[in-house]
């Protein structure tokens, strides 16, 4: 008979090992690192909160109903991802730039290809604003040398706090998007409303789980935008309104004190506010 007593089994203590030992030698090298250590972090993470049977079942109830209530328009496995740092620190390690480049912030859910092209000036609220706000800048290296050509695809909410995508029957289709191309000189400008602070969707499991953490779903005001030219790396990012109660405490850790934009009130006509912002974009590493 086996001497079983001399077998290496599943145990407490040796959890990870016993786990991580059935990785087969076939197994892609990077699988292999990311599995590794993932089953090492969370199995440390059980052991140090001594992990209930009752809090594994809720758990698994909680991925099941974050599972279900995904769709084609839906992706609440992105939203845990956002409200739990998760996507920002990814979005971190991914675009290290170098000093005085623009940051990158979360893309978030409401981008959608396809928004019309506009020649600049364009004023991309199609349901009526109440004060209109100029969006003006420069798209430039990090010497300073304009950009001819970038693309500047931008979006944000409408008045009410709401994309066009989540009220396909109340806004015009494209309302609050588009996309610009910079001339010779980098410049863009266009027109818009000033964004307002709106919740992330919490009427699913992640809002559940903000409501039990005590914390609130808002995002503080911000316009999107994905900043492209060729041969530069693209960098997608949001300005935030300087000024809103929640820049401090952003539902997915979105705010970065280089986005933080002063909306300056004008009086030019409709246009009651202006929003200056230059966009610094890095050589993309050619070797
Ligand atoms: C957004 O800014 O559109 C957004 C980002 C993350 C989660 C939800 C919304
Ligand atoms: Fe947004």
């Amino acid at each position: 008979m086996t001497d079983h007593s001399s077998i290496d089994y599943f145990t407490e203590e040796r959890s990870v090992e016993a786990v991580n030992a059935r990785i087969g030698a076939d197994c892609h090298d990077r699988l292999a690192t990311v599995m590794e250590s993932l089953v090492r972090h969370l199995h440390a993470f059980v052991k140090d909160v001594e992990l209930t049977q009752d809090e594994w079942g809720m758990a698994i109830d909680f991925l099941t109903k974050t599972g279900q209530i995904c769709d084609e328009n839906r992706q609440e496995y992105i939203l845990l991802s956002d409200v739990l740092g998760v996507s920002m620190l990814v979005d971190a390690i991914n675009n290290r730039r170098p000093t005085g480049a623009t940051e990158n912030t979360v893309l978030g859910p409401f981008h959608v290809g396809g928004a019309p092209d506009y020649p600049m000036g364009t004023n991309i609220t199609k349901d009526g604003a109440r004060e209109t706000c100029l969006f003006e800048g420069r798209i430039v290296d990090l010497d300073g040398n304009p950009i001819e050509g970038a693309k500047l695809d931008v979006w944000c909410d409408n008045e009410d706090g709401f994309y066009d995508v989540q009220q396909p029957d109340v806004q015009p289709p494209f309302n609050n998007r588009g996309i610009f191309t910079s001339g010779a000189d980098g410049r863009y400008w266009f027109r818009g409303i000033r964004p307002v602070s709106y919740p992330i969707p919490d009427d699913g499991p992640v809002g559940q789980l903000l409501g039990h953490l005590g914390r609130h779903p808002f995002r503080p005001a911000h316009m999107h935008f994905i900043v492209s030219a060729p041969g530069f790396d693209t960098v997608t990012t949001h300005t935030f309104v300087d000024g809103d109660p929640y820049l401090t405490s952003d539902a997915v850790f979105g705010v970065k004190a280089s986005l933080i934009t002063e909306y300056e009130p004008v009086e030019d006509g409709d246009t009651k506010w202006r929003s200056h912002f230059d966009f610094v974009l890095h050589r993309q590493n050619t070797q």
